[in-house]
C-alpha cells in the first residue's frame, strides 16, 4: 500500500500524574522527546509528538480529596495551571495533548477492553495482595524491600520509600501470562526494540520468571474509565494510561474516518520515551495488551535514567522536586534543554547542581558560542558595513572547517538518531571549539589593520559566519529560540530561508549565505547570567 511511505514518525512521552505540579524530572522527558522530534523535521520526516496527562486512579484521587475539590475540579485546574504552561516553559512543540478524562480516549479505551475479552483474555477473579499507590501498582513479592526505623516490620516500596497497602477486592484480570514465551521471542528476534541494553536485560529477566496474570480493573476506585461489561468498576489507571498512544492517534475509529487514517498513517510508535521507573509497564504490560488485541507492537521502548537530588530519584513525595520554571527564569529554556541533554548521558542516572549548570553556561554557550556569534557578527559590521563579504580563495584552514562540519553533521545525526543526545551536543560543540580556534588564529582584527589584506579578511569572515550557519541549524532543535535569533543576525532568513525549514542533510554543502546578505549584531544568544538574574 502506497499509505506505509508516508508513516509518520511517531514519537511519545509518557502521560504525568496530576496529583501535583511538574518538576524538572517531568520536563526532561518532555524536552528529550522536544529534541529528537524537532532533529526528525529536520530530516525532513513527517513527525508526531505526543505528550499529555494521566489524570485517573487514587493517587489523583486522593490528592483532590485533600485539596477538597472533586476530582475534575482538580485536574481541569491542574492542567490549566501547570501541565500546559510548562510545555510553554520548556519550549516543547508537541502536535497533541492527550487527557485520559478526553471523551475520545474514554470510548476507544472501552472499545479495546472489550476487543481484548471477546479475545478470551478477561475474566474475572478476586485480587488479595500489595499496592503502591504512588507507583499505581499492584507489586510482586520481589518488588518489595522490608522497612527499618518507623516502618519497622512493614514492606516498602523502594521508589517511594514507603510502605505498600493491602488490597482485597474482586477484579476483572488480563490474562499476561499467555503472553510471556511470545514476548520473550519477540524480544530476542528483535533486540533493538528495548533500550539501552540494561533495560533490555531488566525485561528479559523480568519475562524470563514467568509472568502472573494482573488485574485489569479496580472494585474499590470511584475515579476512571467504567467497564462497558461492569459498571461498578472502573479500568485499573496504567490499563486505561497506557492506551492513550493508541486511542491520541485514532484507535478504534472508522479507518474510512479521519481519525482512521491518522491510526493507519500514524501507529505503531517509533520511540516510546520513558523514565526506567515504568519500564515493565511499557516494555511488558503494553505489548502484551496490543498482541491480545491483535494491533502492531511500538519499534522501541527507551528507558532513560532518573534525575537524582541526595543519590535519590527526585520527587515531589520525598519534597525534592524542583519546578522547571526555577531554573528556567535564570537561565532560559535553551540552556535548560542544553543542560540535561548535554551533561547526563541518556540512559543513564544524573544529578543537577547549580555550581555545574552555570559552569557549563558560562563555558560552552556565553563563552563558547554567545562570543563566537557576537564577535562575528560584531567585525561583518565593523570591516565590511554588515553586509556579509565574499570568500576569496580558500586556504587549509577554511578548507579544514568546510570538512569538519560535514564530518560533524554526520556524527550528530547518527548519534541523536541513536537518542545519544550528549555524543551529538558534543560532537556541534567540538566544531564551536575549532571555529574559536580559527578565529584566534586567523585574527582578523589584525588583518583588517592592511588594506593589502582585504580578500584574506573577507575569506576569513566569511567562514566564520558560513560555519555559524551550520551551526545553527545543527543546535536548532536543542536550543530553538537562540538559534533562530543566530539565524536572523546571519541575514539567513533572506537569503535562504527560515530555519525551521532547512535539512540536516544539507548542512554540510559550503557557501550557502550569498555575499552581501546583511548581518546584523544582535543581542547577545546567552547574556552573562550577572546580566540575568
Ligand atoms: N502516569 C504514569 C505514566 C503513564 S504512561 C502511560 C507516571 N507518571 S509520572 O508523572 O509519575 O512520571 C512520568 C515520567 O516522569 C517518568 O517515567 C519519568 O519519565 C519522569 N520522571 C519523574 N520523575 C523523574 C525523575 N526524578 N527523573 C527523571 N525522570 C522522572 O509514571
Amino acid at each position: 500500500m502506497g499509505e506505509a511511505a508516508s508513516k509518520k514518525f511517531y514519537l511519545t512521552t509518557p502521560i504525568y500524574y496530576v496529583n501535583d505540579a511538574p518538576h524538572i524530572g517531568h520536563a526532561y522527558t518532555t524536552t528529550a522527546g522536544d529534541v529528537l522530534t524537532r532533529w526528525h523535521r529536520q530530516r525532513g520526516e513527517e513527525v508526531w509528538f505526543l505528550t499529555g496527562v494521566d489524570e485517573h486512579g487514587t493517587k489523583v484521587e486522593r490528592a483532590a480529596e485533600q485539596g477538597g475539590v472533586t476530582p475534575q475540579e482538580w485536574v481541569d485546574r491542574l492542567v490549566a495551571d501547570e501541565w500546559l504552561p510548562v510545555l510553554e516553559t520548556v519550549d516543547a512543540r508537541n502536535d497533541d495533548f492527550i487527557r485520559t478524562t478526553d471523551p475520545r480516549h474514554a470510548i476507544a479505551v472501552q472499545r479495546f477492553w472489550e476487543v481484548v475479552r471477546e479475545n478470551g483474555y478477561v475474566y474475572a477473579a478476586p485480587y488479595v495482595g500489595p499496592y503502591c499507590v504512588g507507583c499505581e501498582e499492584f507489586k510482586l513479592a520481589g518488588d518489595l524491600t522490608p522497612g527499618t526505623g518507623e516502618y519497622e516490620g512493614q514492606q516498602l516500596c523502594p521508589v517511594h520509600g514507603r510502605p505498600v497497602e493491602q488490597v482485597e477486592e474482586d477484579n476483572w484480570f488480563f490474562k499476561l501470562s499467555a503472553f510471556a514465551e511470545q514476548l520473550i521471542a519477540y524480544y530476542e528476534a528483535n533486540p533493538d526494540r528495548i533500550e539501552p541494553v540494561s533495560a533490555y536485560n531488566e525485561v528479559m529477566s523480568f519475562l524470563r520468571q514467568g509472568l502472573v496474570d494482573i488485574s485489569m480493573s479496580r472494585s474499590s476506585v470511584g475515579w476512571g474509565i467504567p467497564l462497558p461489561w461492569d459498571e461498578k468498576q472502573v479500568v485499573y489507571v496504567w490499563f486505561d494510561a497506557l492506551l492513550n498512544y493508541a486511542t491520541a492517534v485514532g484507535y478504534g475509529a472508522d479507518p474510512e474516518s479521519e481519525a482512521g487514517r491518522q491510526f493507519a498513517r500514524t501507529w505503531p510508535a517509533d520511540v516510546h520515551l520513558v523514565g526506567k521507573d515504568i519500564l515493565r509497564f511499557h516494555a511488558v504490560y503494553w505489548p502484551a495488551m496490543l498482541m491480545a488485541a491483535g494491533l502492531e507492537l511500538p519499534r522501541k521502548v527507551f528507558a532513560h535514567g532518573w534525575l537524582l537530588v541526595g543519590g535519590e530519584k527526585m520527587s515531589k513525595t520525598k519534597l525534592t522536586g524542583i519546578a522547571p520554571s526555577e531554573i528556567i527564569d535564570h537561565f532560559g529554556s535553551d540552556a535548560f534543554r542544553y543542560y540535561f541533554l548535554r551533561a547526563i548521558a541518556f540512559g543513564q542516572d544524573g544529578s543537577f547542581s547549580w555550581e555545574d549548570m552555570s559552569a557549563r553556561y558560562t563555558a560552552e554557550l556565553a563563552n563558547g558560542l554567545g562570543n563566537l556569534a557576537s564577535r562575528a557578527t560584531a567585525m561583518v559590521n565593523k570591516y565590511c558595513e554588515g553586509r556579509l563579504p565574499a570568500a576569496g580563495a580558500l586556504t587549509a584552514a577554511e578548507e579544514m572547517l568546510r570538512t569538519h562540519l560535514a564530518e560533524v553533521t554526520e556524527q550528530a545525526d547518527t548519534a541523536i538518531v541513536a537518542l545519544d543526545f550528549a555524543t551529538g551536543i558534543v560532537a556541534v560543540k567540538q566544531f564551536i571549539d575549532a571555529v574559536n580556534l580559527y578565529v584566534t588564529e586567523q585574527a582578523p582584527w589584525v588583518l583588517a589593520k592592511d588594506p593589502a589584506n582585504e580578500v584574506r579578511l573577507h575569506t576569513v569572515l566569511n567562514t566564520i559566519c558560513e560555519s555559524l550557519r551550520g551551526i545553527a541549524v545543527l543546535y536548532y532543535p536543542l536550543m530553538p529560540k537562540a538559534m533562530e535569533s543566530l539565524w536572523s543576525q546571519l541575514g539567513a532568513d533572506a537569503a535562504i530561508g527560515a530555519i525551521v525549514d532547512q535539512r540536516i542533510d544539507s548542512v554540510g554543502t559550503w557557501a550557502q549565505l550569498p555575499a552581501g546578505s546583511v548581518v546584523t549584531k544582535g543581542e547577545s544568544l546567552f547574556p552573562r547570567l550577572d546580566d540575568v538574574a
